[in-house]
């Protein structure tokens, strides 16, 4: 095996950004299934067996039979409740069980019975009532239609694309000597080689591929991770297609399709008036192209087809075709419908079947979707690479303290560890880790700790002998234990993929196990691509093989996953079930929202990785894994002041919040670049903490209904052309629109305004700017233009407090911006911030705002809550008043208590400001301008 030399921290200092892959990783005509696909393209043909069909409650099913070898597939078709398709096809009969992808679908979709009804033209009709949708297939060629409202959406093998390899009997020649190379299967069938390594497949060709055409869609967005920008590229016109294969790459290139640390293989298709989803649900290396076609309406055409659309072409090297169509119709539609995929609905909980494990049972009690994270994960998070010792930490905490910036959460990376032995600690850095920890926690601040998942091959090291006796490692394909080359040296890899594997490593986190950890230790899971530093591109060989002898490469992009998935379960258990867990990964698959946060790897100090974050997380989010960041300041190189100002004040807008950095990098922490760029760190970490109530009730959102707390704009202004492609601007729930500055010296700021008809209010200024206009904005160094949409109220502190568990005795202030009418409407969540009491206890509460005819109103939106917030609404300030009021009066309970309230009022802005307001969030209220 060729010893590839890691990117590690002697080398790291020579690398320039995006050039480290280029010839570590694949290029697609590399890639054997890849090649294989594009021979047949369109020449394969498949029809489908009319007179097989067979209709039962849960689906329809039928063969399919290839027109020249004549082999037989079966075809499923379920109409899912909620509005979406399932398509799945199989062999009919494979001579060995192919891998269908467990544990993303927390269970099986809700179906309803579809009334079959034969058409002509050799077409059978697939009607489902709920929803009002259609699937048509037709026999000969092979077409699948999704239909709605009348209206073809979506075509499957209208290219005739449909390819799937049938498992066959190994050949007698060719494949005894592993170790013979390639040799005469050029065709990659059976070995594949790259660069020396040789990729022996036990099973043989077993790739699939399909093609969908999305009618009237030219904007499509979604499958992540590349480093690209959010509308996704036409790759048929241009280069390589869109890669989702799980990867270490460091200091990724940027406007790449190779694919990084994860994938979530959801693409959503947007055109006026319908948004579409397409999730592939296959866990082995997956290629997508793109293209563009405009279609023509061929009369005899009875159907309404709208020009242009878009060609997708998914393959993967294995498993089988799982494919759901979602159909919307709008944006957030589409959330919910996936949502409902990858979690059940609180509804539907059997309490009889609540299961053993905690992730479960929570899971069954509504928690699927994005998990609530703990207020304090909402906070800022100070980390490097590394944090050197107790003193290190001890200085970096206080020096928080000393210049007034807020924060929750220190970061120890590798070097906090006993030679890279995770669970240990170095004694000579941190004698005393539970002792640190108890400062901290006195201080309310945590500490997160990494945790790889790979293993230092060490008999004398505990965690490796008990996962060596227990069989816990991932095996090679002679059978023996993998061996591999990260940061310990040689490693072994644990098996995620094993129930037994993530119960183990789950108790590995019970505070009497895991010495010197206390109940404020939250953890990092890093390199769980897995990343392989001697592995073929840099990642574990896909002949490896995991419990139940499936090959890695039928479930590599599952890995890191399972691995976030076991840590959540392991501090979940530790707490017996009392606290929410912090987890963040590197590595993830469709569903990981379920386990915590994921941030974009090892980005560069420079002002394109500034401006490349926001379609990359942007895109993490309308794919259901709204907890993103990417790390502040650029993980690699060191940033110039300004740019780590302004990516300051950009981290400060994102779900996740982290500056971190490389080993080789200077210090930076946020006081070490003069008074002025201390001041506006200072400034954007406040407001950051000032706005968490309306950043913790979005994430209350994200958790019940599947909303992404940022959206690109087109999510919140559908029906707006100019707003698809725009990528630099975003949405802060619908409220908030976000221009974070990404260019150096600059002054003004371009902003486009969305929602003709509408206002947007500067948070600073308070000036009003009216919707579907372009406007210059000027800007400092320490302003970032945010404005506030019209008809909203968002929830703030009055304060910033030193770190997150300050905020609950901060008095909130509100700020309603009108809309044209003269109306707003907002709400507000609230619970203990840490424990599951919200869901076992109902401690929550749910207040809802509204301002209608000069009243705003505060009242109930959830009566089951049971949470006392003890804080109170300290100021309201009004936007967009018409003229100064003549009093504000303020009542309270039913009309016994009236109280006139002293107010402000700024004539330039029409800016009203009521204060010294002692109105409990919990109580019922009205104050009315007169
Ligand atoms: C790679 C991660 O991406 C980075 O954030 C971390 O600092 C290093 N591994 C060392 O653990």
């Amino acid at each position: 095996m060729e010893q590839i030399q890691s990117v590690t921290t002697a080398t790291v200092e020579s690398v320039v950004p995006g050039d480290e892959g280029k010839d570590k990783f694949k290029k697609c005509d590399q890639i054997a299934f890849y090649r294989r696909q594009k021979q047949l393209a369109g020449s394969v043909q498949y029809h489908a067996l009319l007179d097989t069909l067979e209709v039962s409650e849960t689906h329809a099913e039928l063969q399919l039979q290839h027109t020249h070898t004549e082999a037989c597939l079966l075809l499923q078709v379920c109409g899912i409740k909620g509005k979406a398709v399932r398509v799945k096809i199989n062999e009919l009969k494979p001579i060995r069980a192919r891998y269908e992808v467990p544990d993303v679908l927390i269970g099986e979709p809700v179906t309803q019975r579809l009334r079959a009804e034969p058409r002509g033209g050799g077409t059978v009709t697939l009607s489902a009532e709920e929803g009002n949708f259609q699937v048509q297939v037709r026999g000969h060629p092979f077409l699948l239609e999704v239909e709605c409202e009348g209206e073809v959406l979506v075509s499957m093998n209208a290219q005739g694309r449909l390819y799937f390899e049938t498992l066959q009997t190994p050949p007698t020649q060719g494949v005894s000597s592993v170790d013979r190379g390639e040799g005469e299967d050029s065709q990659g069938l059976w070995k594949e080689e790259f660069k020396t390594f040789l990729d022996v497949k036990a099973n043989g060709p077993s790739s699939v591929g399909l093609d969908f055409s999305l009618h009237g869609v030219e904007h499509v967005y979604g499958i992540p991770e590349h480093a690209d920008t959010l509308r996704l590229k036409n790759t048929r016109s241009a280069g390589e297609p869109y890669r989702l294969y799980n990867l270490d790459v460091f200091a990724y290139e940027i406007h790449s399709r190779l694919g990084l640390y994860g994938s979530v293989p959801l693409l959503l298709g947007h055109r006026l008036g319908r948004t579409v989803g397409i999730f592939w649900l296959n866990t082995s290396e997956t290629l997508l192209d793109i293209g563009s076609e405009a279609e023509t309406e061929e009369p005899p055409q009875k159907k309404r087809r709208v020009v242009p659309s878009t060609e997708l072409h998914w393959m993967s090297e294995s498993g089988v075709i799982d494919a759901f169509i979602l159909l919307g119709p709008s944006p957030l539609d589409i959330f919910k419908q996936f949502a409902a995929l990858t979690a059940l609905a609180f509804d539907s909980v059997q309490w009889a079947e609540v299961p053993v494990h905690w992730s479960d049972m929570l899971a069954h009690c509504g928690a699927g979707s994005q998990a609530l994270p703990p207020l304090f994960s909402l906070g800022y998070h100070q980390s490097r690479w590394n944090y050197e010792d107790e003193a290190d930490v001890l200085a970096v905490d206080a020096g928080f303290d000393q210049r007034d910036i807020p924060y929750d959460v220190i970061w120890l990376d590798i070097e906090h560890t006993d030679g890279k032995r995770y669970f240990t600690w170095d004694n000579k850095r941190f004698p005393d880790p539970a002792r640190l920890q108890r400062h901290l926690q006195h201080r309310n601040r945590r500490l997160v700790v990494i945790s790889d998942p790979h293993i230092k091959v060490d008999p004398d090291y505990t965690v490796y002998r008990d996962a060596s006796e227990q069989g816990f490692f991932v095996r090679n394909r002679a059978g023996q234990v993998f061996e591999g080359s990260c940061w310990p040296g040689l490693c072994s890899y644990l098996d995620f993929t094993s129930p037994h594997v993530r119960d183990w490593y789950s108790s590995q986190f019970a505070l009497n196990k895991y010495k010197g950890s206390t109940g404020t230790l939250f953890v990092w899971n890093d390199m769980n691509e897995p990343s392989v530093f001697d592995g073929p591109e840099q990642t574990m060989p896909k002949d490896a093989v995991h419990c139940g002898g499936w090959e890695h490469r039928e479930l590599h992009n599952l890995y890191g996953f399972y691995q976030q998935w076991a840590t959540m379960e392991g501090l979940i258990q530790r707490s017996k079930g009392a606290e929410r867990p912090f987890v963040l990964t590197r590595s993830f698959f469709a569903g990981s929202q379920r386990f915590g946060a994921v941030w974009t790897g090892d980005n560069v100090a420079s002002w394109d990785y500034l401006k490349i974050s926001i379609p990359m997380l942007l895109t993490l989010s309308i794919t259901g894994i709204s907890f993103c960041g990417a790390d502040v300041g650029g993980f690699f190189q060191d940033p110039e002041p300004e740019l780590l100002v302004r990516w300051y004040q950009a981290g400060a807008l994102q779900p996740f919040f982290r500056g971190h950095s490389a080993m080789q990098t200077k210090r930076r922490e946020p006081w070490l670049f003069g008074e002025e760029n201390t001041r506006a760190i200072r400034d954007a970490i406040r407001e950051r903490y000032r706005l968490l109530p309306y950043w913790y009730s979005l994430f209350h959102r994200a958790h019940c209904h599947a909303e992404p707390p940022v959206r690109p704009l087109w999510v919140e202004f559908p029906g707006e052309i100019q707003c698809f492609e725009m990528e630099d601007e975003y949405m802060i729930g619908n409220a908030l629109l976000a221009c974070p500055v990404t260019d150096a010296g600059v002054t003004e700021v371009n902003v486009l305004f969305p929602g003709s008809g509408e206002f947007w209010y500067d948070i600073r200024t308070f000036r009003r700017f009216e919707g579907g206009t372009n406007t210059s904005v000027p800007v400092t160094l320490d302003s970032v233009p945010v404005f506030q949409r019209g008809g909203t109220i968002v929830p703030r502190k009055t304060k910033a407090g030193r770190s997150t568990a300050c905020l609950s005795s901060i008095p909130f202030d509100l700020t309603v911006a009108l809309d044209s009418e003269g109306c707003a409407d907002g709400e507000l969540y609230e619970d203990d911030g840490r424990s599951f009491n919200y869901r076992t206890k109902q401690e929550f509460t749910l207040r809802r705002f509204t301002f209608r005819n000069k009243t705003l109103s505060c009242s109930c939106a959830d009566e089951k809550g049971q949470f006392q917030c003890v804080c109170s609404v300290e100021r309201v300030v009004f936007l967009g008043l018409e003229a100064k009021p003549s009093a504000v009066i303020v009542q309270q309970g039913s009309g016994v208590c009236e109280k006139k309230k002293t107010f402000r009022f700024e004539e330039e802005t029409s800016m009203l400001t009521v204060e010294k307001l002692k109105l409990k969030t919990v109580h019922s209220w009205e104050l009315k301008i007169k």
